[in-house]
């Protein structure tokens, strides 16, 4: 998506070689014609297949399902991160261990908000190791429910996730896929 692309160049911070900063567009302010463009394009490539409900895992997720939600005119659900475990027949959780952050929390999703009939679109800001995702995929198995497709906003291609996603089967769409950032430099996968 050129725009994206265009932002990440012209905004984006190289930290090291493993992190992007974006934080003036995506995670801290957040740019909603972007996000409108964000939400047109996932809804563009995903249209076909039958879509009952976005979901995305809090916090900078919301922004991009929601507009893609919001396109493909179903609801989005938050998948909350809880700090604690609950046992609770009401919820279904499972534990994402994240390797950028070196934090654990317990995805989380309340029953009443997914039956099995559900085909649900995952939406998230940033692929890496695809643990966020690989547990928002445990969680909607649970309910017997399937993913049908998953839709990033950033992609770093040379990190593990897209790999583990794809070679689950998973139609992955990502908005800008991330070669390198070494010595300083983002360079984008052709
Ligand atoms: P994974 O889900 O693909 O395994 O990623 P990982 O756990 O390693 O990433 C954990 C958190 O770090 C996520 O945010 C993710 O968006 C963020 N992250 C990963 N790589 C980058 C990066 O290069 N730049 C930035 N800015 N963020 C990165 P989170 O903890 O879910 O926080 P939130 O921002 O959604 O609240």
């Amino acid at each position: 998506m050129d725009l994206l692309k265009k932002m990440i160049l012209d905004k984006g911070h190289v930290i090291d070689e493993n992190i992007l900063k974006v934080d003036s567009f995506i995670n801290h302010q957040v740019d909603s014609k972007l996000m409108e463009e964000i939400g047109l394009e996932f809804y563009n490539y995903f249209k076909k297949v039958n879509i009952t409900k976005v979901f995305t895992i809090e916090s900078s997720g919301i922004a991009p399902a929601l507009m893609t939600s919001y396109n493909l005119n179903v609801p989005m659900i938050i998948l909350k991160k809880q700090t604690s475990s609950i046992l609770n027949d009401d919820i279904y959780q499972t534990q994402v261990k994240s390797f950028t952050k070196n934090t654990t929390y317990n995805l989380t999703l309340s029953k009443e908000y997914i039956s099995k009939d559900d085909q649900i679109l995952i939406i998230d800001d940033f692929l890496a190791n695809g643990e966020a995702a690989k547990g928002a995929i445990e969680l909607v198995e649970n309910a017997g429910a399937k993913v049908v497709g998953i839709g990033i906003v950033i992609e770093k291609s040379f990190q593990p996730g897209r790999k583990f996603l794809d070679d689950l089967g998973y139609d992955v769409y990502s908005l800008a896929r991330i070669k390198s950032l070494k010595e300083n430099k983002i360079k984008f996968v052709d």
